[in-house]
């Protein structure tokens, strides 16, 4: 059993587009830009986004963080993506979701130009991910991709089971694995909370990719010896041990998993960094024009 080290992987690829930004800025280019949209003061989102700030500082990027408290209205919110769209110097952005309830999330993700996307999530990229077209490709699942190739790990002909169906993971990750391309050329299998027996498919993976959020869900009788075990969840426990008061936990029973796998995704260290990174891959693939003039 190997452990899948995305922390370690991370840190290498920070480096490589480190590398890459020394060398368009002593050329006389620009440097990468990224700017994030936080709304609100949750926990979550809070940390989330100054890991991309410390990120994009390890990249050699430029970043800046516009923040609105809980109440912004939705205009003033949409009036901020119109400004960071004609944004020159602003490569890429972000809004860190979720949004409070009043605002419709779906029509700031739409308000965001494709071209500048690098989250991924507009309807324009989700379209040409499905079709294998370039395109931002969501974080999470451009960075499990990204752990497959590293490790060296085979997926053509293989059999992945995706459990989990959400617009940011489970389906992007799945259709990126059953794309003609390498890593690709998977049978994909998708189960959600109306598929009946999980643990009838999820026995049948070779490679389990676990994303529905669920503490502890996957047991060691629903996995394959043999299998490559990615967990996606991160979810927060209460720990009165830590001085947070709490701890991430993935979606794997990971103490009596492991033993099973061929390879596995500790959470945290696993999926968690590789999101960042692909964030930052995005931006930098947004700043030198790869994917759309
Ligand atoms: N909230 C949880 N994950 C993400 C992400 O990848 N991007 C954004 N914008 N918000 C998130």
């Amino acid at each position: 059993m190997q452990i899948i080290d995305g922390k370690q992987v991370s840190a290498q690829i920070k480096q490589e587009i480190a590398a890459e930004v020394d060398k368009i800025v002593a050329d006389g280019g620009k440097r990468p830009h990224l700017a994030g949209v936080l709304v609100g003061h949750d926990g979550g989102s809070e940390s989330y986004m100054s890991s991309k700030v410390k990120a994009c500082e390890q990249c050699g990027f430029k970043s800046s963080l516009i923040r609105f408290e809980e109440d912004v209205t939705e205009q003033t919110l949409l009036e901020t993506i119109e400004r960071l769209n004609h944004d020159d110097d602003v490569d890429g952005f972000i809004v860190q979701l979720p949004l409070p309830r009043h605002i419709n999330e779906q029509r700031v993700i739409e308000a965001i130009d494709y071209r500048k996307d690098v989250d991924g999530f507009h309807p324009i990229n989700v379209g040409r991910l499905s079709i294998g077209l370039p395109c931002f490709r969501s974080a999470t699942p451009a960075g499990i991709l990204m752990l497959l190739e590293r490790y060296g790990i085979e997926t053509r002909g293989k059999h992945c089971v995706v459990i989990g169906r959400s617009n940011i993971v489970g389906k992007p990750v799945a259709s990126l694995l059953m794309q003609k391309a390498n890593p690709g050329n998977c049978t994909v299998t998708v189960c959600h909370s109306a598929t009946p027996d999980i643990a009838s498919l999820t026995r049948q993976a070779d490679i389990l990719i676990a994303a529905m959020g669920k503490p502890g869900f996957v047991t060691a009788d629903m996995v394959k010896e043999g299998a490559v075990v990615i967990d996606v969840g991160t979810t927060r426990v209460a720990d009165e041990t830590r001085k947070s008061g709490w701890r991430l936990c993935g979606d794997v029973d990971f103490d009596h998993v492991a033993d099973k796998c061929s390879f596995i995704t500790p959470v945290p260290g696993g999926v968690g960094p590789m999101t960042i990174v692909s964030l930052m891959h995005n931006t930098l693939l947004a700043a030198t024009k790869q994917i759309y003039q």
